[in-house]
C-alpha cells in the first residue's frame, strides 16, 4: 500500500485501523496522526513510530495526502472537518467512519469538490475481523475506491453500497452489533449464575460458547438456522429454551426494536 494519509483522531477505531495498515505494509512515515490528546499521541508515536500532531494547523504545508481519514467522535466533527478543507481537490479522498455524518455534511464543511467516502466499520477491526460497509460520493475515482477498499480490508471484510440511505441501517446492525453480542454473553453468564453455577464458571462458559459458536458459524457453510436446528433435539433441553427465546416479544422482536432505535439515532445524528 504505497499511499500517504492523515488520520484525524486515533482512539479505539483509529488505532485498530492504524495497526492494520502497518501490518499490511504501509510505512509509518506515510501516516500522520492528528491527535490532541498528548498522552495518546506519545503512546502512538512510541508504539508505531508514526508522526503525531496536536492540530491540522501543525501539518507541513507541503503535506499532500492521498487520504484524510476522520476517526473522531461524531460530536467532535463540527470542530474537526472544516479544518481539513484545504485538502479538497482531485488528489485527496476523505474517508469518514463517523456514525450518522452523511456525505452532504462533509460536502458542506469541505466544499463541493471534496472526494468523500463514508464508511461504517465495527470494533472486531481490532483483531482484523471487522466488517465495514462503504459508500462513495460521485467524485470518487475507481483507483481511489480500490485504494480505500485496500485500506479498509486491512481490518477485515468490506462491502460497498451505492445507496447512502443504507448506512444508517448498517450502523445499527453491524456498527453497534458487537455490543449486542457482548450483552448476550453478559445475559447468558447471569442466567448461568442464577441456574446455580459459580460466577467464574458461568462467565467462562458464556464467553466460550458465544465465541466458539461464532467461529463454528464462520467456518461452516451452513446457515445460522441450520446450525441452530443442529443443536436442537426434538423435545430436548435446547428446544425448551428456544421456545422461551422465540416466543412473541422474544429475541427476534427485541432485536428488530433495538436495531430500529439505533437506526433512528443514526438518522438524528445527521441533522
Ligand atoms: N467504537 C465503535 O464501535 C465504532 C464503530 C463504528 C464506527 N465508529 C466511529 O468511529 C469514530 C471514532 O470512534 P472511537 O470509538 O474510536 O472513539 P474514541 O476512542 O473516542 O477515539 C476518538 C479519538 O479522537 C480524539 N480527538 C478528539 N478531538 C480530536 C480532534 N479535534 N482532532 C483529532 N482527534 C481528536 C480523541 O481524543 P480524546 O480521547 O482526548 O477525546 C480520541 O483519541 C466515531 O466517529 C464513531 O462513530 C466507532
Amino acid at each position: 500500500m504505497s499511499k500517504t494519509l492523515v488520520l484525524a483522531g486515533c482512539g479505539k477505531m483509529g488505532e485498530a485501523m492504524l495497526s492494520g495498515w502497518l501490518e499490511r505494509g504501509m510505512m509509518p512515515s506515510d501516516i500522520t496522526i492528528v491527535e490532541p490528546n498528548e498522552e495518546t499521541a506519545a503512546k502512538l508515536h512510541a508504539k508505531y513510530g508514526v508522526q503525531t500532531h496536536a492540530a491540522p494547523t501543525d501539518l507541513a504545508a507541503d503535506n499532500d495526502p492521498d487520504f484524510v481519514v476522520f476517526a473522531v467522535k461524531p460530536q467532535m466533527m463540527d470542530k474537526v472537518a472544516s479544518q481539513y478543507a484545504r485538502y479538497a481537490g482531485p488528489k485527496t479522498a476523505f474517508l469518514s467512519i463517523a456514525a450518522g455524518k452523511p456525505v452532504s455534511y462533509f460536502q458542506k464543511n469541505l466544499g463541493d469538490d471534496a472526494i468523500i467516502i463514508r464508511a461504517m466499520p465495527n470494533t472486531p477491526a481490532a483483531v482484523r475481523r471487522g466488517i465495514t460497509v462503504a459508500y462513495p460520493n460521485a467524485l470518487v475515482t475507481e483507483t481511489q475506491r480500490r485504494a480505500c477498499d485496500e485500506l479498509l480490508k486491512s481490518v477485515g471484510n468490506v462491502e460497498w453500497v451505492d445507496d447512502e440511505g443504507m448506512i444508517d441501517s448498517v450502523t445499527a446492525l453491524s456498527g453497534g452489533g458487537p455490543a449486542y453480542v457482548f450483552l448476550l454473553v453478559e445475559a447468558m453468564a447471569e442466567a448461568g449464575k442464577q441456574a446455580g453455577l459459580p460466577d467464574a464458571l458461568a462467565e467462562r462458559l458464556a464467553r466460550e460458547t458465544v465465541s466458539g459458536a461464532g467461529e463454528l458459524m464462520r467456518q461452516s457453510d451452513e446457515t445460522p438456522t441450520t446450525l441452530r436446528i443442529n443443536v436442537t433435539s426434538p423435545a430436548g433441553t435446547t428446544a425448551e429454551a428456544l421456545a422461551v427465546l422465540m416466543a412473541d416479544g422474544g429475541m427476534q422482536q427485541l432485536m428488530i426494536k433495538a436495531v430500529a432505535a439505533a437506526k433512528k439515532r443514526s438518522e438524528e445524528l445527521a441533522s
